[in-house]
Parts: C-alpha cells; structure tokens; sequence
C-alpha cells in the first residue's frame, strides 16, 4: 500500500484544524512545487506551546503531516518545537512516498514561521533562533 495506517489515520481524522483566535503566533507558509498552503496557530504560555491550530489547502500528505506535527509540538517548548525536522514528522508518519517526501516539509516550516511571528510579536529578531524559513525547492528533502 503506498501509504501507511497512520498516514491514512491522520488524514481522515486530522487532529488539531482550525484557528486560534488569540494565537500568539500564526504561520503561514506555501510549497512552491505545487502551490499548496499551510497556516499554523500557536499558543505559547511561558515557554511552552500550549496549542496548536492548523488548516491546509493542501493535498492528503500535507495535512496528514500538519496533524502529526501538531501533535509533536503541543506541551513542548519552542526550542524543542524548532528542532522538529520534516524527517522525524515523516519518521512518525511510518513514512511517506518519495514523491510525497515534500509535503511534509510544509508543516516543519509553518511551525517555524508561526514560532518566528510569535517573536516579532514581542519585539525580538526572529532570525538568530529561528533561523530563515524556506521554501520547499531549496529544502533538498528529495521530494
Ligand atoms: Fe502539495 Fe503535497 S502536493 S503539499
């Protein structure tokens, strides 16, 4: 089967859709090999990511991996949050096709563009955390 039970879980039962009204930081990033766009809400309560929103117009892979990767990050700190690569997301995913394999980079990238908002929000350069958040052609994942 091309793809995994928990791939195909997620993407009939995505976990964590929709928005947060009050977010402390909203993400939103597009893939440039097919056009398709992720927004990611967070709430972040001290230093942790207290929740996560998401919503997709995106094909099955990437809100298969958008819902995982809520998953990963909520109760988390937003160190730990940053250091969520699209391969653990994918590992999780029990994997993904290769022509699938950039999907997932959506999601690892909406959430560093979400926690990026949060500190420009609050006054801080995002940059030296966060680092810059890139669009998929340059991600070299093989997708
Ligand atoms: Fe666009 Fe999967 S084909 S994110």
């Amino acid at each position: 089967m091309l793809y995994s039970e928990k791939v195909m879980d997620h993407f009939a039962s995505p976990r964590n859709v929709g928005e947060i009204v009050d977010a402390d930081g909203i993400g939103e990033v597009g893939n440039a090999k097919c056009g398709d766009i992720m927004k990611m809400y967070i709430k972040v309560e001290g230093n942790k990511i207290s929740d996560v929103k998401f919503k997709t117009f995106g094909c099955g892979a990437a809100i298969a991996t958008s819902s995982i990767a809520t998953e990963m990050i909520i109760g988390h700190t937003i160190e730990e949050a940053l250091q969520l690569t699209n391969k653990a997301v994918v590992e999780a995913l029990d994997g993904l096709p290769n022509s699938k394999l950039h999907c997932s980079v959506l999601a690892e990238q909406a959430i560093k563009a979400a926690i990026s908002d949060y500190y420009v929000k609050r006054g801080v350069d995002p940059t030296p955390i966060v680092g810059t958040v890139k669009e998929c052609d340059a991600c070299h994942c093989g997708g």
